[in-house]
């Protein structure tokens, strides 16, 4: 009964994923190979961009703690991205990851004098890593406009850097571009075209980075077959926090709540607890910061998954 749960979970996830990814692969192959589909769909390697660094790149950013690249009061759409960094297997994540980050601003200017809309972020202790700026101007690139992008230079500690740029899924000028348009190869840009939610007027956008690089412990896949958060709601939350979870098999469970530096802010219970569905209240202290935090769920000390929560 709990396994027949399982592996329906999991296949329904994986035909989520595979319909996703690719319409034609999902209904031609009917039989889904779950180990080898769930490599493909969940791991795809970070790939360059077409276009590499462009012209305007400043080195020696400086780093925002905060992860704050454009400032309170900047013109322009609130934009916060966040992921995880993983390796290439994605079987583990890479804390202390650099994201260098700059873009034009809402004007599609970009700052060639300063550092402004320019920053280095890294990936905390749990491999995440998040920054908050604004939604990027488009700007001419002989007689059509690039879509809005962010680019990125990204290092994982002691690895080569992989220069990129990110897009977002529905801009009009994603087509016409030579760049963002490449969907296959070593510059394909499909799986760094995200999509953006609007969250009260704020966009927020998940992008999961896998990189060559040295991990440690802790996927964010193993919710396939260990454990997963349904969800968490409200979110953004203020006064409580419900957290909806499902175990797989007997295991120790903890659920934790992180803040975007990776300190631990919350420990939920820690317990041993059988495959079922459950769900925990968080009532955070009423001093907790307003910011981005992370809800971890931990089975016998294994990261598995995670959302991302924001409190208001
Ligand atoms: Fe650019």
């Amino acid at each position: 009964m709990k396994k027949d749960r399982r592996n329906f979970l999991k296949n329904t996830a994986l035909t989520a994923l595979a319909i996703g990814a690719s319409p034609i692969l999902a209904k031609t192959n009917t039989r889904i190979d779950t180990t080898k589909k769930d490599t493909e769909n969940n791991c795809n390697a970070l790939t360059e961009d077409y276009y590499g660094e462009g012209p305007f790149y400043t080195a020696n950013a400086p780093i925002v703690n905060n992860g704050q690249i454009a400032p309170n009061g900047e013109l322009g759409t609130r934009l916060i991205i966040t992921g995880i960094v993983k390796t290439l297997d994605c079987e583990e994540i890479i804390p202390d990851t650099e994201l260098d980050v700059w873009q034009a601003n809402d004007a599609a200017e970009y700052d060639n004098s300063g550092f402004h809309l320019r920053g280095k972020v890294l990936s905390n202790s749990a491999g995440f890593y998040s920054f908050e700026t604004i939604l990027p101007g488009k700007y001419l690139n002989g007689s059509q406009y690039r879509p809005r992008h962010i680019h990125l230079k990204i290092t994982p500690p002691g690895y080569p850097t992989l220069t990129t740029q990110l897009y977002f899924e529905g801009d009009t000028s994603i087509p016409t571009d030579a760049a963002a348009s490449i969907d296959s190869g070593e510059f394909d840009a499909t799986h760094r075209t995200i999509p953006l939610e609007n969250n009260g007027g704020v966009l927020e956008g998940t992008w999961d980075i896998s990189i060559d690089g040295d991990g440690t412990l802790g996927t964010n896949n193993l919710h396939l077959t260990n454990g997963i958060i349904y969800d968490v709601s409200p979110n953004p939350f203020s006064d409580e926090l419900h957290i909806n979870y499902g175990v797989y098999k007997p295991s120790n469970i903890k659920i934790e709540i992180y803040d975007m530096l990776g300190q631990l802010v919350a420990r939920i219970g820690e317990k041993q607890l059988n495959p079922e569905k459950y769900t925990v209240i968080w009532k955070p202290q009423t001093s907790l910061p307003s910011g981005t935090y992370f809800c971890v769920l931990k089975i016998n000390a294994l990261q598995v998954h995670y959302k991302k929560i924001i409190k208001k």
